[in-house]
């Protein structure tokens, strides 16, 4: 194999991830809507608004995508849209769904779709939502209806985005809807998330026999700042076995592990109950214990960050920490779909060295026979970022929120190179990051 060059595998697929609360606008019959109406619950007073206009015409975001090379798209359907009042379907919201995903689908985009991306149905929240076990069953006949109508033109389905983020963020933090702080709250909402998911999985396999059904994960890298300090590797083991193995083992074992279970042992349905894993990643956390409680994460001094986030340090660049995690997957012996990776970066001049970096390692993990299938970068355009509102900037393409003019970045053409070479190339590297040359091609 040429040094020059690290290809990825025929077929790879390659595209963007959004969520529907993020991007369709004018979503006001969920919970977030509701939250985003509490002073101080969202950065500067932001609100979702019109978001990116996609409830209206993401076709002009498509159009983009497919101009650009990319094969896919994953996308999430708004739960609160389809199903507006308890049992009540609204036949034209399933209508503009199936408008946009045969739109994807005649643009050679394979459609991957997410059932449950962190907003409720304000009739959910008012029972309890996820607090509350019937969620269970509620989310079942949303899945039910969703799958029947829409089934025909989506092979790839992800249950439910990040129960280990969705739990922690909105019933310990209480930072995202519906705001909650409580430990118990949020064991019992991941025990609820993973029963759904259970549920939801064997549900769309009896309804669609040719589907591949996945659960999205953030997996994060937690490590001692001061590797020599045995209090903080302990504090690190225990954060990593909480957010990211408990969710894994869960699903792996078939069991709903302490503290999820609180005696329920065996979950028969969660034996099996994925097709393929997805792999949310984007950043490490450094412990310390010397600055007390609200110094417990941190990021590596001395290495590179993204741009600021509300009430949180921004998070740090560890493309290695990405490698780390796939190989972690795929000890468990799934396929691998990365749902996402990306970083917060207005004026793009990180991402460019940022994609290259992360994609090296994705390069690196497939190199050594780990079956990831394809890569969902975090995001199209910039978006709605729920608590950090409008600051954060993910997107490929840069986005006026109030003209909705689109100005695709640099990261956005050096993207559609390496798609088009379905590899990374070195006149790629020198063309857009040239300071990562070395690393990405050493001894050369
Ligand atoms: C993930 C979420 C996604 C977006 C990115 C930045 O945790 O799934 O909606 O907010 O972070």
């Amino acid at each position: 194999m040429s040094s020059d060059c690290l290809p990825f595998p025929p077929g790879f697929l390659w595209g963007t991830a959004t969520s529907a609360h993020q991007v369709e606008g004018n979503n006001t019959n969920n919970d977030w809507w509701a939250f985003e109406q509490r002073p101080g619950a969202i950065w500067d007073g932001d609100r979702s608004g019109l978001a990116c206009d996609w409830w209206r015409n993401a076709e002009r975001d498509f159009d983009l995508m497919a101009a650009m090379g990319h094969t896919s798209h994953r996308l999430s359907v708004e739960w609160s849209r389809i199903e507006p009042e308890e049992g009540r379907f609204d036949p034209a919201a399933v209508a503009r769904y199936r408008q946009m995903l045969t739109g994807l689908r005649q643009r050679g985009l394979e459609p991957m779709v997410t059932l449950f991306h962190f907003s409720s149905p304000l009739w959910l929240s008012r029972q309890g939502g996820w607090r509350n076990p019937a969620v269970i069953g509620h989310f079942r006949r949303f899945v039910r209806h969703t799958v029947e109508q829409l089934g025909d033109l989506v092979r790839l389905w992800c249950t439910i985005n990040e129960p280990n983020v969705y739990a922690t963020l909105g019933y310990l933090y209480g930072v995202h809807a519906p705001g909650e702080k409580s430990l118990l709250l949020c064991f019992r909402v991941l025990r609820h998330q993973l029963q759904a998911h259970a549920a939801a999985y064997r549900l769309i396999h009896a309804l669609q026999g040719n589907s591949q059904v996945g659960l999205v994960l953030n997996l994060q890298i937690f490590e001692p700042l001061d590797p020599a300090d045995p209090a903080a590797a302990l504090v690190s083991r225990v954060l990593d076995g909480l957010f990211n193995r408990l969710p894994l083992r869960a699903v792996e074992g078939g069991r709903l592990p302490f503290p999820l279970g609180l005696g329920i042992t065996g979950y028969g349905p969660l034996l099996d109950s994925v097709d393929f894993w997805g792999v949310n990643y984007y950043t490490r956390q450094r412990v310390n214990l010397r600055r007390g409680p609200e110094g417990l994460l941190q990021t590596t001094p001395g290495v590179e960050v993204s741009d600021p986030r509300r009430d949180m340090p921004p998070f740090e660049c560890y493309p290695a920490g990405l490698y780390q995690v796939l190989k972690w997957v795929a000890a468990l012996g799934r396929p691998i779909y990365i749902t996402e990776n990306g970083l917060p970066d207005a004026d793009d001049d990180q991402r460019p060295r940022f994609l290259l970096t992360h994609l090296a390692q994705v390069q690196r993990a497939v190199a050594e026979g780990v079956d990831v299938r394809g890569y969902y970068h975090w995001t199209f355009t910039d978006n709605f970022e729920w608590a950090e509102g409008w600051r954060a900037r993910f997107g490929l393409v840069a986005l006026d929120e109030t003209t909705q003019a689109r100005s695709p970045r640099p990261s956005a053409r050096l993207y559609s190179d390496i798609i088009r070479a379905n590899a990374i190339t070195r006149p790629v590297v020198e063309t857009y990051a040239p300071e990562v040359l070395a690393d990405l091609f050493p001894g050369s």
